[in-house]
This record gives C-alpha cells, structure tokens and sequence, in this order.
C-alpha cells in the first residue's frame, strides 16, 4: 500500500519507519526542514532504540521517503494525521492548531476512496468536526489512536498490544459542544478546498476497516486484538488509558504520602498488592512521579474538555491526580533538603538523570530536571548528568551545570539524587563505588531504585520516596 504520514515527530517518524518496515511504501511529510533532512538521511532527529536501523533499512530500500511538500501525499491510500497536540499556553486544553493545518493541508490532495486516519491525542468529538472537510473530498475519516511508549515505540508499533478504529457511526448523536481551537474559524483566513471532488462513490465500513486490517497486516495475521468502534470511543480510549496509568501512579504515591507519616514502604505494599491479578504490579512504581509528552499533557486536557463538556465533575479526580503528582517532585527537594542538613545553599547536589524516564532524551515535563532547577532555586550548585538527555536539558535550563561523565558528575558531592532510573546509576552505580569518588554519605532516591539495605550497609545514609 502507499501511505503519507503528516507530521514527523515523535509519533509521525516512527510510524513512517515501522510501516515501511512491514512493506509499505511511505512519505513521510513535516513541515521542519532540518527534520526532514535529517530523516531523509535515515536519521532519528531524537533518541529511540532501534529507529535508526529502521529508518536507514526503510530509506535505502527506496520505501521510505521525506518532504516538506504536502502535495506528495497525493495517491496514498492512507494519510496519518500525526501531529502534535500540545498544551495550550493560555489553558490546559489541547492546541489544535497542526491538526487543523494538517487536515486543511491535505484537503487539495485527497481522492474518493482514500482514507485519513488520525493518530494524534484530541479531544473526543475532533474526529466529528474534522469529518465535515474531510468528506466532501469522498475520503473516510477513521480515528486510530497510538499507544506507544517512549523507549519503546518502534516495538510498539510493530507489535500493538491493541488496534483501535473509530469510523463514523451513522446513528451516533455526537456532542454539539464545540471544541476549543476547532469549531471557530478567524476572519481573514482563506482554507484550501478540495480541488479533485469525488471521482468515485465513497467507501463503505466494510471497505475501510479491511484497508485498516490491511495496513496493519502482519499484527492483523498475529491475532492482535483489533476493535472497530465509533470516533467518539477511539478517541477516549486514548485518553482513558493515559488517565489510568496517570491515576494508577499517582495512587501509589499517595499511599506514599501516607507511608511517610507511619513508617510503613510503599514499595513492600506496591508487591503486596500487585500480586492481586486485579490491580498488577506495573505502573505501581512510587518515587517523584510521571511526566513526559503525554500523560501531564493529556490529563490536563482531558479534564477541559469534560468542563467544556459540562461533565468536568466526572474526571475532578484527574486534577487530584495532577496535584499529587507535582508534590512529589516538592517532596524529594525537602528530602535532599532535611538530608544535607536544613539547606542546599553552595552544596554540591549531583542529580542522577534529566530525560523524563530512561531510555529517552526527552526532557518534557521532566520530573527529575524539576527537581534539579528547583535545588538550584534554593542555592544550591546543581550537576546533572544523563546518558542521552544533556543536549535537550542545556537548551531549556542552560543556568544548571551539565557533566556528561557519571563519575565526574558526582566526585565530591554533597547529595546524589536518583531522578531517572537509567540502568547506568540505578543497576551499575554500587555504593562502593560512589565511596570511591565523594566523602559525603547521602542519596535520595527518586525513584525507589535502589537497595535501601546494600547502601546503608556501606555507611551512607539513604533517603526513599514512602520508604522508612
Ligand atoms: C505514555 C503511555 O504509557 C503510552 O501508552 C502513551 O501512548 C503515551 O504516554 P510514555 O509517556 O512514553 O507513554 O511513558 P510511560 O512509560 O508511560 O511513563 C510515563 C511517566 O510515568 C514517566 O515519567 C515514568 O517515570 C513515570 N512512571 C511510570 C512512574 O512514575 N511510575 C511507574 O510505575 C511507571
């Protein structure tokens, strides 16, 4: 099959990679210059493991290719929507500004038959609206969320746990609500309008759920589940996911929270009650909590929408789940605090990490470089380090000290805090040997990462998250 992919970000790079990968020839279209040179050239404009590969394989075997140019999108049989949805500067509702400018950029280039497939994280009623330009083209609109994780995406791309395909329900009654940043168009700009019109009579369900199968063919013969649904329930499965994951974390931090006032761990009671099939272990890590590209993004999203809704008491809890979130980051800078003695002023603090989790260099809504820029606040002399993450971090907080070298970055430290749990510090860093290259004896550990026992046996003093 032909397929375009707008948008080569994140998402939009390693879907253009894995589909060529599985057989299809790909554009993949940003409107980035320097993204698109470096893609074009088969490499990853961020850190994923395995992307590289993936993109060189696709571009030398002539499948994959990359331009700024949206008319190379014509004569595709699927066109992916995966642009950004950021946060709104002036709200938390989602900025849907590259999804209006995709889909209109697309209009002039559709034909009867293609169908458009968003990826992007909206807000549930987006597919609907965006349906009444797409349609006069004789395309389909499908929603298809994504659900890949950082540091894993390529593997979750190729090997979905689940597909999900949101067509339009013809006796669906969809909200009238209007979307922020959707429904209402500026005076003064002029939109594309579709220049082919329909050619050919438009295709039925059937048509584009087997497209869909057909694009994802070799998950498809591998018995993933694949679940045809409505726009509106392809729409809030992602968020719905993304809001439960969020919850699940920022649950256990809160048995944290109380952990800390009886002396009880969080991490003991994370084991004893994940072994309940029901609940399950993963997602139940306490330590200074979630960020990243998503789920701070999305829950705050989800939660505008449903007050836009007139339904925002349903998810109130998401703004608890925001709040117990940030306190996290505020509870390890007064654990570094209280450990060094009452103040951080002029000491030495080696923070462990920037990226928002291992295995990635984003630093979006990172936790741990809040941690660091808010030690640095307090007066103290900062040194991160991280194995992929510095270049990212220097350009947002140029005011910290970066140190690329794990050892160097800790030699006569004051305090050394874990913040992302990179196999580096969390597996490869014995107390022994953090003995070797600083007199001091404290660690906070931000992401329960640690063996308490093995550091204290080796004379340090060892702080945890919900942990005695
Ligand atoms: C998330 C979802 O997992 C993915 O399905 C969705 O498509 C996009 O958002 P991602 O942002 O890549 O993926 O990271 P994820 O692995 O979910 O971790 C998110 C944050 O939660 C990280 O900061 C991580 O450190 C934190 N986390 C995760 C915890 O604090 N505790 C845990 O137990 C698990």
């Amino acid at each position: 099959m032909r397929l375009s992919v707008i948008g080569c970000g994140y998402l939009g790079a390693v879907h253009a990679a894995a589909m060529a990968s599985i057989g299809h020839e790909v554009v993949g279209i940003d409107v980035d210059p320097r993204k698109i040179e470096a893609l074009s050239r088969g490499e990853a404009p961020f850190f994923e493991p395995d992307l590289e590969e993936l993109l060189a394989a696709g571009v030398s075997s002539g499948r994959l290719t990359f331009t700024t140019d949206i008319a190379a999108a014509a004569g595709s049989d699927v066109h992916f929507i995966a642009v950004g949805t950021p946060q709104q500067s002036a709200s938390e509702a989602a900025d849907l500004t590259y999804v209006n400018a995709a889909v209109d950029g697309l209009l002039p280039h559709l034909r009867a038959g293609d169908v458009v497939a968003g990826k992007s994280t909206v807000p549930v009623g987006t597919a609907a609206v965006l349906a009444k330009r797409v349609n006069p083209t004789g395309a389909t609109l499908v929603w298809n969320p994504e659900f890949l994780r950082e540091g894993w995406a390529v593997e979750d791309t190729i090997h979905p746990d689940r597909i999900v395909v949101g067509i339009e329900q013809t006796d669906a009654q969809p909200s009238s609500e209007p979307i922020r940043g959707l429904s209402v168009r500026e005076p003064g700009i002029t939109w594309p309008v579709a220049a082919t019109g329909p050619d050919s009579s438009p295709d039925t369900a059937d048509d584009v759920v087997a497209t869909m199968k057909a694009v994802y063919h070799p998950a498809v013969a591998a018995g993933t589940p694949f679940i045809v649904t409505d726009w509106a329930t392809a729409e809030l499965v992602k968020v719905a996911a993304n809001a439960f994951l969020a919850t699940k974390i920022s649950f256990i931090n809160a048995m944290a929270e109380i952990a800390e006032v009886t002396g009880a761990d969080v991490t003991q009671l994370a084991d004893a009650i994940g072994h309940d099939e029901r609940i399950g272990r993963r997602f139940l890590g306490a330590g200074i909590g979630f960020g990243g590209g998503c789920l701070p993004k999305d829950i705050r999203a989800f939660s505008a929408r449903a007050e836009e809704l007139g339904r925002g008491e349903s998810v109130t809890f998401l703004r608890e789940v925001d709040a117990i979130n940030l306190r996290r980051r505020e509870r390890a800078v007064q654990l570094v605090v209280d450990a060094v003695g009452g103040s951080v002023f002029e000491k030495k603090v080696t923070v462990l990490g920037a990226a928002f989790k291992p295995h990635s260099d984003d630093i979006r809504d990172s936790p741990g470089l809040d941690v660091a820029v808010r030690l640095r606040g307090l007066g103290a002399s900062v040194t991160v380090t991280d194995p992929a993450a510095i270049p990212n971090a220097r350009r947002l907080h140029p005011q910290l000290t970066y140190v690329d070298d794990r050892d160097e970055a800790i030699r006569d430290s004051d305090a050394i805090v874990l913040v992302t749990e990179w196999d580096e510090y969390r597996r490869e860093l014995s107390p022994e040997h953090a003995s070797s290259l600083t007199s001091c004896r404290v660690v906070v550990d931000g992401r329960n990462g640690w063996d308490a026992a093995a550091w204290r046996a080796a004379g340090w003093s060892y702080y945890g998250m919900g942990r005695p």
